[in-house]
């Protein structure tokens, strides 16, 4: 395998030069969420070409920054922008940020998407938690050498925490946004599913599917750190509506769904900063 190219200690000590001490809590804003890096207060934030070894990322309209401060009364950094598969960066990159976060001292991800609906209650607009996924990109970032803090072999019967997912629901119920469980399906793109593809993606049990999330979930979970998984559901998977997929139309659609996700998210965070609750009960499957 190739040696590591991305020195993740030096990355984590500019994120503490420039953004000071983790909080417990990283947000990763998939399209459509974005601009919630901008309501941060108390903002510190760098961007990702800042960060030795990581790069600017080619996705429309992310910067690629983290911004550090609080929101709704809780410490947090938001992630905006990240790295794909499709856009030919090595899984190494594509995970990279989980890594620097975690070493910098996060010990709480959650993991936003945008995502085409397959199961048939889900409708553009929605919000879905993931409960599990399901890996057909067919890669992983944990292939290769065994990362300082990480596991060879980690557990997967709970990637997204049970708990953070109960209390997530319980803020949804209270707000009255509907937040259906799912499992969201990998899968490497950059082109949209086949309406085959997609019956086949029925079959094998996906809810949703979307091209980012999982490489970085396998890292957190490695790392021992607690996530939780929301997908904005921006169309009907293909075959499923008469309309074909467009892009435009995700990331207009990945903003409505948008919305509702940043009020839960806000609730979630709301809690913590009334409470305090971090990452301290961390699934005992974790590495150290
Ligand atoms: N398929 C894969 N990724 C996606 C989709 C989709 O239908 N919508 C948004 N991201």
């Amino acid at each position: 395998m190739s040696a590591w190219t991305v020195d993740i200690q030096r990355a984590a000590d500019a994120l503490q030069a420039e953004l000071g001490a983790a909080p417990p809590t990283a947000v990763v804003l998939g399209s459509g969420l974005s601009h919630l890096a901008d309501d941060v207060e108390e903002p510190r934030e760098i961007s990702f070409s800042k960060v030795p070894g990581l790069v600017a990322p080619g996705v429309e309209g992310h910067a690629g920054r983290f911004v550090a401060g609080t929101l709704e009364g809780a410490p947090v950094v938001l992630q905006a922008g990240r790295y794909h598969c499709y856009e030919g960066h090595p899984m190494e990159l594509v995970a990279a940020p989980v890594r620097i976060l975690a070493r910098w001292g996060v010990t709480t991800f959650v993991f936003t998407n945008a995502a085409g609906g397959i199961d048939p209650h889900l409708q553009p607009g929605d919000v879905a938690l993931i409960e599990d996924h399901i890996n057909l990109m067919f890669r992983s970032p944990l292939v290769g050498p065994v990362r300082p803090g990480e596991e060879r072999f980690p557990d997967m019967s709970a990637p997204y925490d049970p708990e953070l997912a109960a209390r997530a629901e319980a803020v949804a119920a209270r707000l009255g946004i509907p937040l259906p469980r799912t499992v969201y399906a990998a899968v490497l793109g950059p082109s949209y599913e086949t309406a085959a593809e997609v019956r086949m993606l029925q079959r094998v049990g996906a809810g949703v599917v979307g091209m980012s999330t999982v490489p970085e979930v396998l890292v957190a979970r490695a790392l021992g750190r607690r996530c939780a998984g929301f997908s904005m559901v921006t169309n009907r998977a293909t075959g499923l509506s008469d309309e074909p997929i467009g892009h435009d139309d995700v990331i207009r659609v990945g903003r409505e769904a948008g919305a509702r996700l940043a009020e839960i998210l806000m609730g979630l965070l709301a809690e913590d900063g009334a409470g305090g609750r971090d990452g301290a009960a961390r699934q005992s499957t974790g590495a150290k």
